[in-house]
């Protein structure tokens, strides 16, 4: 799969830390900032990694900031984005298993290294059930597509 990653300076070291980790699943990693650790805000960089996924440049997305909220929020404003922040593997799975998300966020400043390679594992490892699951995930996707 290819892989969008992006955070702000919040989440700038946990990123760097998670793009070889994405890779060693033999994934292509699409890196879309920031670039050190300087100020970067994470709107900018949580729209833009939505954007690469609705727009099918990347087949996923993961993003990362201080708390994973920020930057949580801003990727989800972007139409047909379902970014769920983790904080457990369970929860990577589930939001797999259960909504489809097509995009994660984790928190650098609220989870460690390894936990937060059990989540990006569990989130690139599960697909989504299907089913009654499908049946709620596309109320989300009509509203999504109704509003302007
Ligand atoms: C940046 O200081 C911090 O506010 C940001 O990374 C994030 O935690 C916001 O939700």
């Amino acid at each position: 799969m290819k892989i969008a990653i992006a955070s702000d300076h919040g989440g700038f070291n946990l990123k760097e830390q998670l793009k070889k980790y994405v890779e060693s699943f033999g994934h292509e990693v699409i890196d879309l900032g920031c670039y050190s650790a300087d100020r970067a805000d994470y709107p900018d960089h949580g729209i833009a990694c939505g954007e690469a996924v609705v727009k099918g440049e990347a087949d996923r997305g993961i993003v990362v900031c201080g708390t994973g909220i920020g930057i949580s929020i801003a990727a989800n404003k972007v139409k047909g984005v379902r970014c769920a922040l983790c904080t457990d593997p369970v929860m990577a799975r589930l939001c797999r298993e259960h909504n489809n998300a097509n995009m994660l966020a984790i928190g650098e400043r609220i989870v460690g290294i390894e936990l937060a390679k059990g989540i990006v594992e569990a989130f690139l490892t599960t697909e989504a059930e299907g089913g009654r699951h499908a049946e709620r995930v596309a109320k989300i996707t009509a509203y999504d597509e109704a509003r302007q």
